[in-house]
């Protein structure tokens, strides 16, 4: 695809399905991921990759980490099970976030954050869904620690990756003047 059309006309697609994606795929979106840029190339951002039936081992660690689950309807923990099942392809954007004199905690989230939209055209571009997701299981310690991730790592992001299993949402297009300014300088 023509990549400045990729790029103005992406979206996000919410109902994905299989067949699962491919190494070369998965290649293109990770290789796409890591070249976000990187402030003093602390390369903070670390990606996990779930797929298949580790799906369904990570619903039951969102299911545990919900608070008070044991009280939830059967309909209810069900819901909270199949999340991680909404794409054949889950990948955890994670941010290793370091100590450092010039670049801050927020610096190195935004570079995990441009890897994540980086994943997300390279989706797009071969012809693949992607959605960013993050909700309450992402600042969720047990989660975390269940991950395998240290307790000041950062979940940025769970980006569901599949096949397009829905009408994709057509936004209108947003008027510049409503977002951008030319700015200039006071003449004095
Ligand atoms: C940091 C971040 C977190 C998000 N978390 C969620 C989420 O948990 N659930 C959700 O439905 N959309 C979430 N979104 C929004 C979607 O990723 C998407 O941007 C939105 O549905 C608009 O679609 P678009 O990308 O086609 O404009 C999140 C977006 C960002 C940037």
């Amino acid at each position: 695809m023509e990549a400045l059309r990729m790029l103005t006309e992406r979206v996000s697609a919410p109902q994905l399905t299989g067949p699962g994606i491919t190494p070369q795929e998965q290649n293109i979106l990770l290789r796409s991921a890591l070249r976000a840029p990187d402030h003093a190339w602390l390369r903070p951002s670390r990606y996990l990759l779930i797929e298949g039936e580790n799906r369904r081992a990570l619903g039951e660690i969102f299911l545990q980490a919900t608070p008070d689950w044991q009280s939830l309807s059967a309909e209810k923990q069900q819901k909270v099970l199949n999340m991680p099942l909404r794409a054949p392809l889950l990948i955890v954007a994670v941010s290793c976030i370091q100590e450092h004199p010039k670049v801050p905690r927020d610096e190195q989230l935004l570079s995990t954050g441009a890897g994540v939209q980086n994943i997300l055209n390279a989706a797009w571009a071969l012809g693949l869904g992607a959605i960013w997701r993050t909700g309450d299981m992402a600042t969720n310690p047990q989660v975390i620690e269940a991950l395998g991730l240290a307790p000041q790592d950062v979940i940025v992001g769970f980006v569901y990756i599949g096949h397009i299993n829905c009408t994709l949402k057509q936004p209108p297009e947003l008027p510049l003047d409503d977002f951008v300014t030319r700015w200039k300088a006071k003449s004095s």
